[in-house]
């Protein structure tokens, strides 16, 4: 194709008016693609995070609240974290494999209050581990990829069988999607959804998060010897090659705005519904900025969840999930 030049083509004229800058839009960000994490916690573990302002650690009752409000807003999911006291917490995270813990408590409460909105669960150890490690350590220190596993699995279908829709590991163990599709299929839990954290890198952007969940203080060391090296992409494609043939139904890249370019790649090269998450870093980045009066906090925090689409992200996991909601609605 040629292009003919100016003034045959004038690039502005598609941009001179709102009606056809809204035809040619190439993408669109929808309450329905949005998908809002919530940090529960009991008792005194309530309240705000202070290092994500409008952030807060939910009671079930607020829970149960704040699900049907985000439902009311377009929202069609959630995705549920939870914050355990200190003193359940063990080297080897039993805790995880409760039955009657906070977890599959806060997934029945959703399913009571919304039936309607998606629930989806990390499937990892670090809220329950004593050290923060997303898994079981061997003698050396170092996570044992095969014995979290065989916890993970377990973990999965506790939940899956709370009724959580979407089971997501974060762990980044070698071979999870696989060890957990197995046991969800051999317990009858056809319809559990995978949503892997397939390509997702040891990240100086999760901080705040670990500061919500009460996993920051005691974590030792970093997670680089499992969460991937931010310098590769061939990898990350490996990655969520692995874990579509092991049975993952949704694969997500995180964080997100850093790694567009991992996101572009996924998508294109796989074609399977792809997500990504701004993670808390991120959040707190533009509600520090804004807060300054540095940043217009709707316009940046908009375009940045567009431009996550626009890199070929399907659906993306992100604190300002209710936020954008409200604003996409005022138009
Ligand atoms: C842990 C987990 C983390 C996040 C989601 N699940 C933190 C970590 O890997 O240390 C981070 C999310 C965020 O920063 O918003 N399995």
């Amino acid at each position: 194709m040629s292009l003919a030049a100016y003034p045959t083509t004038r690039l502005r004229r598609t941009r001179s008016a709102e009606f056809v800058r809204r035809l040619v839009r190439e993408t669109r960000l929808d309450p329905a693609q949005l998908i809002q994490p919530l940090f529960v916690a009991e008792g005194e573990l309530g309240g705000p995070v202070a290092s994500m302002p409008g952030v807060t650690r939910l009671s079930l009752p607020e829970l149960a609240r704040e699900c049907r409000a985000v439902h009311k807003l377009g929202i069609q999911a959630v995705a549920l974290f939870p914050v355990i006291p200190a003193a359940k917490k063990t080297p080897n995270g039993e805790e995880a494999l409760n039955a009657d813990g906070l977890v599959p408590r806060a997934i029945k409460a959703v399913k009571k209050a919304c039936p309607e909105l998606g629930v989806i669960v990390d499937i990892a150890l670090d809220p329950y581990t004593s050290h923060g490690h997303d898994g079981v350590l061997d003698a050396k220190g170092r996570v044992d990829n095969d014995r979290t596993i065989e916890i993970l699995t377990r973990q999965a279908v506790v939940y899956a069988r709370a009724g959580a829709d979407v089971l997501a590991p974060s762990d980044m163990m070698d071979g999870r999607i696989g060890a957990i599709r197995k046991m969800l299929e051999r317990d009858g839990q056809h319809n559990a959804l995978l949503l892997s954290y397939a390509a997702k890198y040891a990240s100086g952007f999760y901080g705040p998060f670990r500061d919500a969940v009460g996993s920051a203080a005691q974590l030792k060391g970093d997670k680089r010897n499992y969460q991937m090296d931010p310098a590769n992409t061939d990898e990350a494609l490996r990655e969520v090659e692995l874990d579509i043939a092991e049975g993952a139904d949704i694969v997500m890249v995180k964080p997100g705005l850093p790694y567009l370019d991992v996101v572009r790649r996924v998508k294109e090269r796989f074609a399977v519904p792809t997500f990504a998450y701004q993670v808390s870093g991120e959040y707190a980045m533009l509600k520090a900025a804004a807060a300054k009066g540095w940043l217009d906090e709707r316009t940046a925090a908009l375009e940045a969840l567009l431009c996550l689409r626009r890199a070929g992200a399907d659906g993306i996991l992100t604190y300002y999930a209710k936020q954008a909601a409200l604003w996409l609605r005022e138009g």
